[in-house]
């Protein structure tokens, strides 16, 4: 059902009305956006004051895994998931469609995060996240793409968003212009954030982009080339208004604040002083202020409630025995860090382990990545059922 603005604000009116209705029993639509324009300032930090959104696309997909399970108590876990406030992937043209439902719930106190995820030659150093568009797509990026997601934040200018710009993009250019497909996609990815930054750079949105994790842009030699790409991309953007700083960890499995880091006795540690997210993000923070761009961070906690799991730093694909990580809040304890966010929705896969798939990725194939695992952003029950067990705290 698609209910105008309008009418979601009537419908919600008349929800609000009847008093006899409970928290839990009353429609989702009750809650409705604010009832005049919201105007989010980029210079603070607006988790202070809106909460991130739990998303009624994650809330189907958690409902229909808790439809599936026998467990009782497993099941109470899963339900509580929903509630939980995750980003919603606009990863096609087509899924941008599942933009305008997601608006529908959303009250004034909340704020719906949005991940924009659809360059041209995407995932450039991996296939499991291989997109729609190819290499030399940007115009159709633009006009198709974001384009087409302008207008929808526009008409819905009495709710709050938070965009995160493009995962694994630029931080792929920096240490991956080794590879002939990167060097193919360095433009589009270039002109492509900068064009992201610009057009969504509106007064009911803040906007952070991508900057990877401290084992990838936190190593020494990394930091500062690091720092001035993302920089050259704001300022190619016009330094926009809206634009707050970085977000990182997004699908990743690092730890916020264990000492010393999971990965610090390893041969090459040495070159490396951002063992864990919190270090990340003061370190290279001071390098992107250095770099002239605005550098506060949220930081993805969606799957990283157990640590050591990984043989290497780099394995990124659907790690065995992760659990879900700290819910979404602002109280970071550090300035820098304006929230811990679920960005990767639990439960959706980071690539297929099926070896002779076109977008098998021999990370998915790793030993210490879950088998059998369907494609990215396709349901892994199992796996979701796992990171219920494994969660930290526990549901
Ligand atoms: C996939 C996307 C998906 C996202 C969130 C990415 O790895 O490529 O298709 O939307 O994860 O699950």
């Amino acid at each position: 059902m698609k209910l105008s603005q309008s009418a979601a604000l009537a419908f919600a009116a008349s929800a609000l009305a009847a008093p006899s209705l409970t928290t839990q029993e009353k429609p989702r639509a009750a809650a409705a956006a604010c009832a005049s324009a919201v105007t989010l300032d980029g210079s603070s930090n607006v988790f202070k004051k809106y909460k991130l959104h739990p998303n009624s696309f994650f809330r189907k997909e958690v409902e229909d895994a808790v439809a599936q399970m026998s467990d009782s108590s497993l099941a109470a876990s899963a339900k509580k998931v929903a509630d939980v406030g995750t980003f919603l992937w606009l990863d096609t043209i087509e899924n941008i469609s599942r933009l305008e439902p997601a608006l529908q719930d959303v009250p004034c106190e909340n704020i719906l995060g949005v991940v924009i995820y659809d360059l041209p030659g995407r995932d450039c150093a991996a296939k499991a996240s291989n997109g729609e568009l190819k290499v030399g797509e940007l115009a159709k990026y633009k006009s198709e793409y974001i384009d087409k997601i302008v207008p929808i934040i526009k008409a819905h200018s009495n709710t709050a968003f938070v965009l995160l710009i493009e995962p694994d993009s630029l931080p792929n250019l920096v240490t991956n212009s080794d590879l002939q497909t990167c060097q193919n996609s360095a433009s589009g990815y270039r002109d492509g954030v900068a064009y992201a930054l610009k057009q969504l750079n509106l007064p009911n949105v803040v906007m952070y982009l991508d900057a990877g994790h401290g084992g990838w842009l936190g190593w020494d030699a990394n930091l500062k080339p690091g720092a001035e790409e993302l920089a050259k991309a704001y300022k190619a953007a016009g330094s926009p208004k809206q634009f707050r700083g970085i977000a990182t960890n997004v699908a990743g499995w690092n730890q916020w604040d264990l000492s010393p880091g999971e990965f610090s006795k390893t041969s090459d540690a040495k070159y490396n002083s951002c063992q864990n997210e919190k270090t990340y993000i003061t370190t290279f923070g001071a390098a992107l202020k250095t770099a002239g761009m605005p550098n506060h961070a949220i930081i993805d906690t969606g799957r990283n409630g157990v640590s050591g799991l990984r043989k290497e730093w780099g394995n990124w694909c659907n790690v065995k025995g992760a659990g879900f990580g700290i819910r979404p809040t602002s109280e970071t304890g550090t300035e820098l860090a304006d929230a811990f966010v679920w960005v990767k929705p639990g439960g959706e896969s980071d690539g297929t382990s099926d070896t002779s798939a076109v977008r098998y990725d021999s990370f998915c194939g790793k030993p210490d990545a879950y088998n059998p695992s369907p494609e990215a952003g396709q349901w892994n029950q199992a796996y979701f059922e796992d990171l219920i067990k494994n969660a930290k705290p526990k549901f």
